[in-house]
């Protein structure tokens, strides 16, 4: 069989006055005036308990868009149970079947579920309505496509030679055992793909979203089973984080983790999983993706207008809440002051303020948590004489978490700002003399504890090609005279290693070649 080539999903501009924006308009106000009882899915089962947590838009706290069920320990072995029950079933259904259900989860999102989705996604994780679109329908919808399209070569590849008399075989089989999907707050798109991409190669899956992603993982689940998927294949669960990890990395049963979300957390849970190594049948797989302090190079020869748009749009698109936004940016004295001139320009028209209003650029950052440490770190720097604020630097959470755009020039390249990862609309900027190119890309390089993405804005080629070998170990995905986010799938394969992740790139055949096994089989007649 072939499957059909994919094709990136066009990404709908939500102008006003367009069918698509009315469409669009009429979700929010559908999901805003109700409050919705979101359960947890075990089995295919939706489960309701009496603790209930609560679902507040980031810009809007006080508003409450649903109560969601959450689970305790019994709820995660149920969910590991169900899963094994399904596990015989499931990898033994030809792949082109499994293949066809994620096909058409693929269809509804990009069809009739496209506007929910999206409304869910703006409201429960503050994304506008453009980073919305690109994230929640398409890099979900082209997660979906192009993987079951790796999946038809994985399946078909080209067997081993095979001397007369004998015929060697290799069989692509799903992990023995459970694989556990544990989902950051900041992309829908990831929180779908990481079970999806397990679950399409065989396994059963285990998922447990972050709490401020609840609201669009519950659509998620409603689609998947609209779409066909087999019960007990996926299984949702929310509880407290290690109360789950708990179960999930004592049980015998446990093969795989398929992780997004924090350096810290992902360490952890690596460390838990070495102890319990003797509990497994298996190794498990250990994917994760993780943190990023990624940077942006801008050399003297560099367009000073490409050069800010990177910047403003690489550190402040989703309030900085992208794991691949600017954070840290170098910039050249000689072409300092024009690069300084058009951001500020560009960023006294950035408006902020709920997702509702299309008109705002920056929205509220996640959560309380998220609000305190960027204020900390902002106060910090209006404390310390090595810093100045060029823009923003003021914050207010009266009724949503809001931390303006802000930028700090440091006088000291390695200042905790250039070197901790804040994940938001903070931005600092080190000016190197023109002179000291080489010099900044050895900081760059020994300062990358993380090694997620970077960029180098240049004209001279030369410049160019010094920084792309200079900074090999230093970003997973390096744009040349481009921001550092946007990575499309099926384009630019994404991912980061040194505490960036263990770099199985998302969306590829790496990645989906983690969730098998494989079985050499030689038969001689
Ligand atoms: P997080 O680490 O706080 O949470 C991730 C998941 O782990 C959530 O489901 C959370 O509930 C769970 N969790 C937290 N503590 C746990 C524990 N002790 N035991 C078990 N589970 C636990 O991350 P986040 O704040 O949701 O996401 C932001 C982070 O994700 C940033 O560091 C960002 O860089 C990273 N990220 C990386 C990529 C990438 O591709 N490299 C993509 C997106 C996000
Ligand atoms: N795909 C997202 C980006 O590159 C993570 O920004």
């Amino acid at each position: 069989f072939k499957v059909p080539a994919p094709v990136n999903e066009p990404i709908f501009g939500y102008a006003p006055g367009t069918k698509e924006r009315d469409l669009l308009e009429a979700a929010l106000t559908e999901a805003r005036s109700e409050t919705g009882n979101i359960p947890m899915y075990i089995g295919g089962k939706p489960v309701h308990t009496e603790t209930k947590g609560k679902v507040t838009p980031p810009h809007d706290h006080q508003h409450i868009l649903a109560q969601y069920s959450i689970g305790n320990k019994t709820h995660v072995q149920q969910a590991i149970d169900a899963a094994l029950a399904a596990k015989a079933k499931w990898e033994n259904l030809a792949w082109e079947q499994r293949a066809s259900i994620f096909l058409k989860i693929a269809d509804l999102i990009s069809g009739p579920y496209r506007y929910k989705l999206n409304a869910a996604t703006m409201l429960g994780q503050s994304k506008n309505a453009y980073q919305a679109e690109i994230d929640a329908v398409c890099e979900l919808v082209d997660f979906l496509r192009f993987n079951v399209n790796y999946m038809s070569e994985i399946y078909q590849q080209q067997p081993p030679v095979s001397p007369k008399g004998v015929w060697n075989r290799v069989e692509q089989r799903p992990l023995e055992g459970f694989v556990f999907a544990l989902t950051p707050f900041n992309f829908t798109a990831i929180a779908a793909n990481l079970p999806t991409s397990a679950a399409l190669m065989g396994n059963v899956v285990v998922w447990k979203p972050a709490d401020t992603q609840i609201y669009a993982a519950n659509l998620l689940m409603e689609i998947f089973i609209e779409a066909g998927l087999p019960d007990g294949v996926i299984n949702l669960i929310y509880a407290d984080g290690p109360e789950v990890g708990e179960v999930i990395f004592n049980s015998p049963d446990f093969a795989g983790i398929h992780f997004t979300g924090s350096t810290a957390v992902f360490q952890n849970i690596w460390k838990t999983i070495g102890t319990n190594i003797h509990k497994y049948k298996t190794y498990p797989r250990i994917v994760g993706e993780t943190g990023g302090k990624d940077f942006i190079l801008i050399h003297g020869s560099a367009d000073a207008e490409v050069s800010s748009t990177a910047i403003l749009r690489g550190a402040f698109e989703y309030q900085g809440q992208k794991c691949s936004a600017a954070s840290r940016v170098y910039i050249a004295k000689s072409i300092w002051p024009k690069i300084k001139e058009l951001m500020l320009r560009d960023l006294a028209t950035f408006k902020m303020g709920g997702t509702e209003d299309f008109s705002n650029f920056i929205n509220a950052v996640i959560d309380e948590r998220s609000f305190n440490k960027l204020s900390k770190y902002i106060d910090q720097a209006k404390a310390e004489s090595g810093v100045e604020i060029i823009a923003g630097g003021n914050y207010d959470k009266s009724k949503g978490y809001f931390i303006e755009p802000t930028v700090l020039v440091v006088e000291d390249p390695k200042y905790t700002t250039m070197c901790e990862e804040l994940f938001g609309p903070v931005l600092t900027v080190f000016v190197y003399d023109d002179i000291e190119f080489d010099r900044i890309l050895e900081v760059i390089d020994t300062t990358s504890v993380y090694a997620l993405t970077g960029a180098v804005i240049a004209q001279d080629r030369y410049a160019i090609e010094q920084a792309t070998v200079a900074l090999r170990n230093a970003a997973g995905n390096f744009y040349i005279n481009d921001k550092c986010t946007g990575a499309v799938v099926g384009q630019q394969p994404f991912g980061g290693a040194r505490g960036s992740g263990t770099n199985d790139k998302a969306g590829s055949m790496i990645n989906l070649l983690r969730w098998v096994s494989p079985r050499t089989i030689k038969e001689s007649f």
